[in-house]
């Protein structure tokens, strides 16, 4: 069975655009592939984390997947600091990848922006970890959002480059899944910005965690324009905000923009709000109170956590081994 890895980072409270643009397509790949699914505590502290928030944010980042509908049973739900293999094989990648490499990488350069000299050096290697991830499971495909794109070419990079160094085919050349037609969820106050934790407004985002009538009321209040719902998706060029509006229904209804459009086609926006708030309601309101739930005990997510790690670590030990002896390290078993 081809084998299905991703990451999500433990920072802050999830919206619709993770749910949207990640968490539902975990669930959704879950029904076709051997998945694990991992939470990046990792991958969190290339920027400063205070400690205690990120041990909250694992377990929250981790109680949302659950809540969303990941089996942990079935599938590998775990926090990456837990499989040691990670860390070992992104040491043996940061001698692999080169420095004009990592030098592209555009995520790199937005985050560290003008103070670069300032930038950890794990900010700077966080591609390399990245493919570990990846690489440690042999994993095949990625589901990762656009912004990802670039480090997974920079993992395909490295696992041929190993591969080529060392003449072996030992890793996969891995494929990116770029799920649905809800990539990109923009902001609910301004169109052409992505729908971000990051944004000071809260009323910019629908967060996993909020009341119905917290959702019903960001919808209401959501920036829209002077006309109406156009009957077709050109209708919607030069107007972001209604696209956002439209596109976040076709996505929690599961259909086709065109449709969307064609069925409100002429409606004044307050009625397509309330429609779209009941949509929302509907799909976010058990996940958020299963977030609730489950984050009062806390010890049974820890409990799912290191199960998940243990199943990991399985997939990875021997990989990880072969990895090893193929380098030429002497602290494995050798075979000759
Ligand atoms: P982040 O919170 O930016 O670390 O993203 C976590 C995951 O959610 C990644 O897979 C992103 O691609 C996805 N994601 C974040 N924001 C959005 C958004 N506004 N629309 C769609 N997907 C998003
Ligand atoms: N860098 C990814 C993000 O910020 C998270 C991530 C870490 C990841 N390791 C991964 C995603 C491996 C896919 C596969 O969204």
């Amino acid at each position: 069975m081809q084998r299905v890895f991703s990451g999500i980072q433990p920072t802050g409270n999830l919206h619709l655009g993770n749910y949207l643009g990640a968490i539902r397509n975990w669930v959704r790949l879950q029904e076709r592939f051997e998945c694990l699914y991992c939470v990046v505590d990792m991958h969190a502290i290339t920027v400063w984390q205070d400690p205690a928030e990120l041990i909250a944010s694992t377990r929250s980042v981790a109680a949302a997947v659950l809540a969303a509908g990941v089996d942990a049973e079935r599938q590998i739900l775990f926090n990456q600091s837990r499989v040691a293999g990670h860390a070992q094989l992104a040491w043996v990648f940061n001698c692999v990848a080169r420095l004009g490499w990592l030098n592209r990488m555009t995520q790199f350069k937005e985050k560290a922006g003008k103070h670069r000299e300032n930038a950890s050096v794990g900010l700077y290697a966080y591609p390399n970890l990245m493919a570990a991830d990846i690489l440690l499971y042999k994993a095949t495909h990625v589901p990762v959002g656009e912004d990802q794109k670039q480090h997974l070419e920079l993992a395909r990079d490295i696992a041929q480059k190993f591969n080529n160094d060392y003449g072996r085919e030992i890793f996969p050349i891995v494929e990116p899944l770029i799920l649905g037609p809800a990539a990109r969820v923009m902001s609910l106050r301004d169109g052409t910005k992505k729908m971000s934790k990051s944004d000071p407004s809260d009323y910019s985002r629908i967060n996993l965690v909020d009341d119905a009538d917290t959702i019903a009321l960001k919808i209401r209040k959501a920036t829209s324009d002077a006309g109406v719902v156009p009957d077709t998706p050109q209708g919607l060029e030069g107007r972001p905000e209604a696209a956002n509006l439209l596109g976040i229904y076709a996505a929690l209804t599961d259909a086709e923009l065109q449709d969307v459009c064609h069925g409100f086609a002429g409606s004044e926006w307050s009625r397509f709000k309330s429609q779209l708030a009941d949509r929302a309601v509907a799909a976010l309101s058990p996940i958020g109170a299963e977030v609730r739930r489950l984050l009062a005990d806390p010890g049974h997510i820890d409990r799912v956590l290191a199960d998940g790690a243990a199943r990991a670590e399985a997939i990875a030990a021997p990989i990880l081994a072969e990895v090893y002896d193929i380098v030429g390290f002497l602290n494995t078993p050798r075979r000759g």
